[in-house]
């Protein structure tokens, strides 16, 4: 990755009419129906913005949607790039940092992810406080990484406190249910077996899955406030474990899509 690349793909969004997005938002696994609220669309295809990774997993549209949402200018990507598709942390990142660069000051995230902490179901919603990183690397580790940025970026607050807080309110407002806790990531794409649950609760995960937390670090490094928000679709219980339903997961997800769109047009109201 180098600034050019990213000023290329920066270039050809703006000549698109991708123009002073205030906020970015990552959709995740069955999570891209907030698209459809957003007016004066102009969409770009992943596999025309060049240097963009190429989308593959199915379920992904893979576009950048630009447009407004309660009259502000938003930035979406519908479908987000995994490590399990075999792609690198600068890969799945860049994104984050060509909204970035187009100008959003705001980052939303939302994903899909397992309940390890059992006293969360399936169908809840889940504001991260805090994560650990199980993947295994970072984004930030590349040799012109301070051309960027502090190499070693801080994450003592790696999400932001006050948009945290105002999702709370809009949450008890509305009468949903945000549970809050730590979301761990883990590469995938297979799912984690009993000791595994076992592990990630004795490490302190409340949720588990295969995204965010590269993005979330990015975001840091480049002193982008960021919200996130999982779905949880599946209950990661080692006692009783069955075996992984990626229909049924990506089912929960659609089913609880509508309260995610809820708290996210809300939170753009706010700011
Ligand atoms: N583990 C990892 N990723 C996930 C899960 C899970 O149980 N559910 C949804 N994404």
């Amino acid at each position: 990755m180098t600034k050019k690349q990213l000023e290329e793909s920066v270039a050809y969004l703006q000549k698109k009419g991708f123009e002073n997005p205030e906020i970015g938002i990552v959709l995740g696994t069955g999570l891209g129906e907030l698209v459809n609220h957003v007016e004066n669309q102009i969409e770009a295809h992943y596999n025309h913005i060049p240097f963009f990774p190429l989308a593959t997993v199915e379920f992904h549209t893979g576009k950048l949607v630009f447009g407004t949402i309660s009259g502000k200018k938003v930035v979406v990507m519908q479908g987000r790039f995994h490590l399990y598709e075999g792609y690198d942390f600068i890969d799945i990142t860049y994104p984050i940092r060509v909204m970035h660069m187009l100008g959003i000051s705001k980052l939303f995230i939302s994903n899909a992810a397992g309940a390890v902490n059992l006293n969360y179901k399936k169908g809840d919603m889940m504001l991260i406080e805090d994560h650990i990183n199980l993947q295994g690397g970072s984004p930030l580790a590349f040799k012109n990484v301070s051309e960027f940025g502090e190499r070693f970026a801080d994450m003592s607050e790696p999400y932001d406190k006050g948009m945290r807080a105002k999702l709370i309110d809009i949450a008890a407002t509305n009468n949903i249910t945000l549970k809050s806790g730590v979301y761990a990531s883990v590469v995938g794409p297979q799912l984690e077996t009993k000791a595994e649950y076992r592990m990630l609760k004795i490490l302190g995960a409340d949720a588990v899955g295969m995204s965010t937390v590269p993005e979330v670090i990015v975001a840091n490094h480049l002193n982008l406030p960021i919200v996130a928000v999982s779905v949880l679709t599946d209950e990661c219980d080692p006692d009783n474990l069955k075996p992984v339903n990626i229909a049924e997961i990506i089912a929960i997800a659609n089913k609880t899509e509508p309260k995610m769109v809820k708290l996210f047009q809300e939170l753009i109201k706010q700011l």
